[in-house]
């Protein structure tokens, strides 16, 4: 089987208790956490920054974190979580003033670059960064929201991105944020989706556990 990784996205958390909440979704065997950054000018919503996270890391999370920054100018943010310490970053290119230079504030820490595309951004700007980059995120909600549902012709760019990714003999993870729910993630992991980013679907339900399992088990059925 593929090794498909989630990533509860901290977004539908209940920001009251997000330690104990992010705690209870290690346990429940999710594999990274998914932390949603929006500014109120790139997105209309505004959500958490490197403050929260320190704390977080102070609490005794130490899973791996998967930083979305939906926010602009981007490049100091970046450097701020780096200081943290993080795993991945993604950044959408048009939040950048120069994309190579901003994958290379994020790289200079040996932290792992991520791509994220909006559903009506074009895929041109890969073209020139297929090297650079470690994962690419494919949004298949606008961004700013939780709990939107999933437009369907997202299934066709993952197809792309993942043949693209396999023509390039590349590494690169591809990942999928936005509507990813247990009765779509069949269709969905077929289009070569590594990781898989759930917010609404994970934290809106009360058993943790039970939601998992039923995702890890609809994917070991997925053969590619
Ligand atoms: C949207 C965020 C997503 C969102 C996913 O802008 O990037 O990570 O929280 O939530 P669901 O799975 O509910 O669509
Ligand atoms: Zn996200």
């Amino acid at each position: 089987m593929k090794n498909f990784l989630l990533a509860p996205s901290i977004l539908s958390a209940n920001f009251a208790k997000l330690g104990e909440d992010i705690k209870k979704v290690i346990l429940a065997g999710c594999d990274m956490i998914h932390y949603d950054v929006m500014d109120n000018h790139y997105v209309s919503n505004l959500t958490m920054g490197p403050i929260i996270l320190k704390s977080l890391k102070k609490y005794g999370i130490s899973i791996p974190i998967d930083v979305h920054i939906m926010a602009k100018p981007v490049d100091n943010l970046i450097k701020q979580f780096i200081k943290i310490g993080v795993d991945y970053i993604s950044f959408h290119p048009e939040t950048s003033k120069n994309i190579y230079n901003t994958i290379q504030i994020i790289k200079k820490n040996g932290c792992k670059v991520g791509i994220a595309i909006n559903p009506y951004t074009s895929l041109n700007c890969l073209d020139y960064i297929m090297n650079e980059i470690d994962m690419i995120l494919i949004m298949s909600v606008n961004p700013g929201l939780e709990g939107q549902k999933f437009m369907p012709f997202i299934l066709n760019k993952l197809n792309y991105v993942n043949k693209l990714i396999k023509k390039n003999n590349s590494n690169i993870l591809l990942e999928v944020d936005g509507g990813v729910k247990i009765n779509n993630i069949s269709k969905i992991a077929k289009t070569g989706v590594d990781i898989f980013v759930f917010g609404s679907e994970i934290f809106k339900k009360n058993n943790y556990n039970k939601i998992i399992y039923k995702i890890k088990k609809k994917l070991k059925k997925i053969k590619n």
